[in-house]
């Protein structure tokens, strides 16, 4: 059967609510032109994110009733625990609220003045706890990770010259930890291959400092490694898993992604002092050892996710799902980050509208224009995210690329869904010269994307 289908079949279902060209227009107008500021009702398929929006299966739903609340030795931590541990191996497992607590707490441990964190591209709120504790975050990921319509099994992959080079530049004693992400979320959601993990753990084991991978979509990195990398086509998803993370010596992990849950994450590490300095600031801000920032039902949940997200049914439906989406907007024109990433496909607006200036903004135009059409919501990751005011000049900065991500919620939506999706961006790919840039009329000093609010121009 050359079909994929979803492998399982819809237990209870959330109503989605159509809406009106008009509805849409006055939507976006009181956003202010940003699709972060639209009422999640006024959006009809939501693809801001792939992050806690996945749908639970009924065993999760069960587990959540079955969550032990013991403040201290629940049972459910001793479920969540045997889960992590069976996949990931590592000594200390500790559970925190959501990804960037456990990036929060490892950094505020290694991180600080004068230090510097290598990874092939560190995810925003990595980038944001690394520079929050003084150090700086360091982006080595091979060249080819850096040319979005050029087709490349493993785009995620580090640069190892590059990164022996920085280490000794930046000298070992200043580089505490080599962070990898899989799959490289900021870099188009591209995997990382075994060969490269191997090469990184032999770079780091050359100067002696701990490799940490920030793990959020580490069953979707298997699956490519399966599909793609020579040796592996007849392993496990989770015989690939177990032997990355052999190579690692802890991991930061946002269970909101291949944990399938709603909420949760970890931190897992080897060595022992850096985990009883990581428990003492955890009991801080966290919580108890045995709970982090969740709930027993939470820890229950997560342990149920963890083992259903290896099924080689899901994995197999879950890539190629995406990949559908990218495949077939890139037959209709549209430029994309190829191949498709894992859990996202990224639209390259600066290649879909060339006659928008970066600096009005063409990945927002395209954001408006895809819920004006049909109330789908993506995410801009262009200069709106990344650009910056030179503190000098007064000049807007923008940024590399300017992309559009359409990130898919895991078990979430159908594939008629999902052609409705495609329609709707062959329609606005037919108007594409008609599309207008944006004035930003307001900006908060950081993390500006969120709040910022747009006036469209004329022309
Ligand atoms: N690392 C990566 C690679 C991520 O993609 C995210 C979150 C985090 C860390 C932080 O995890 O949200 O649980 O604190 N990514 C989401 C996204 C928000 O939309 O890509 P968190």
């Amino acid at each position: 059967m050359k079909t994929v289908i979803e492998p399982f079949r819809i237990k209870s279902v959330e109503t989605i609510r159509m809406t009106t060209k008009e509805q849409r227009i006055k939507a976006l107008e009181d956003a202010h032109h940003n699709v972060f500021l639209v009422k999640g009702e006024d959006v009809l398929i939501d693809l801001l994110t792939d992050s806690g929006t996945g749908a639970m299966s009924s065993a999760q739903w069960a587990g959540i009733m079955i969550g032990d609340e013991s403040y201290a030795g629940s049972k459910s931590f001793f479920n969540f625990q045997d889960a992590v541990t069976e996949i990931f191996s590592f000594k200390h497992v500790i559970p925190t609220h959501q990804g960037r607590a456990a990036e929060k707490i490892l950094f505020s441990c290694v991180g600080g003045e004068g230090k510097s964190i290598p990874n092939n591209t560190h995810f925003d709120t990595t980038r944001a706890n690394v520079e929050a504790s003084g150090a700086k975050a360091v982006d080595l990921v091979i060249p080819e990770g850096l040319e979005p319509m050029k087709p490349y099994p493993f785009k995620g992959n580090m640069d190892i010259e590059a990164l022996d080079k920085f280490i000794q530049d930046t000298g070992v004693e200043n580089v505490p930890i080599c962070m990898l992400t899989i799959t490289n979320n900021s870099g188009g959601g591209q995997p990382v291959s075994m060969a490269n993990v191997k090469a990184v753990k032999a770079i780091c084991d050359k100067y002696k400092i701990p490799l940490i991978i920030d793990a959020c979509r580490f069953a979707e990195n298997a699956w490519f490694i399966k599909s793609r990398e020579e040796g592996y086509a007849d392993k496990t998803p989770l015989e690939i898993t177990k032997e990355f993370f052999s190579y690692a010596d802890g991991c930061t992990m946002s269970a909101k992604k291949d944990g399938l849950v709603n909420i949760g994450g970890f931190l897992c590490l080897n060595d022992d002092t850096l985990a009883e300095h990581s428990r003492n600031l955890l009991i801080l801000t966290e919580g108890f050892p045995t709970y982090g920032g969740l709930a027993g039902r939470d820890l229950e949940a997560i342990a149920i996710g963890l083992k259903e997200v290896l099924e080689e049914d899901y994995l197999e439906y879950r890539i190629r799902s995406t990949a559908f989406l990218g495949d077939r907007i890139k037959k209709i024109g549209i430029p994309i980050i190829d191949p498709p990433g894992g859990h996202a496909v990224y639209i390259d607006a600066k290649a879909l509208y060339p006659h928008i200036d970066p600096l009005e903004y063409p990945g927002q135009a395209l954001a408006c224009e895809l819920y004006l059409e049909a109330g789908i919501r993506g995410v801009e990751i262009g200069t709106v995210m990344f650009g910056h005011i030179d503190k000098e000049t007064g000049e807007e900065i923008p940024s590399k690329m300017e992309l559009v991500r359409l990130a898919i919620p895991r078990r979430t939506y159908t594939q008629s869904q999902i052609e409705y999706v495609i329609e709707a961006i062959e329609n606005v790919y037919h108007r594409r010269s008609e599309a207008r840039g944006l004035k930003m009329t307001y900006q908060a000093p950081a993390l500006r994307h969120f709040t910022a609010h747009f006036e469209p121009l004329d022309k």
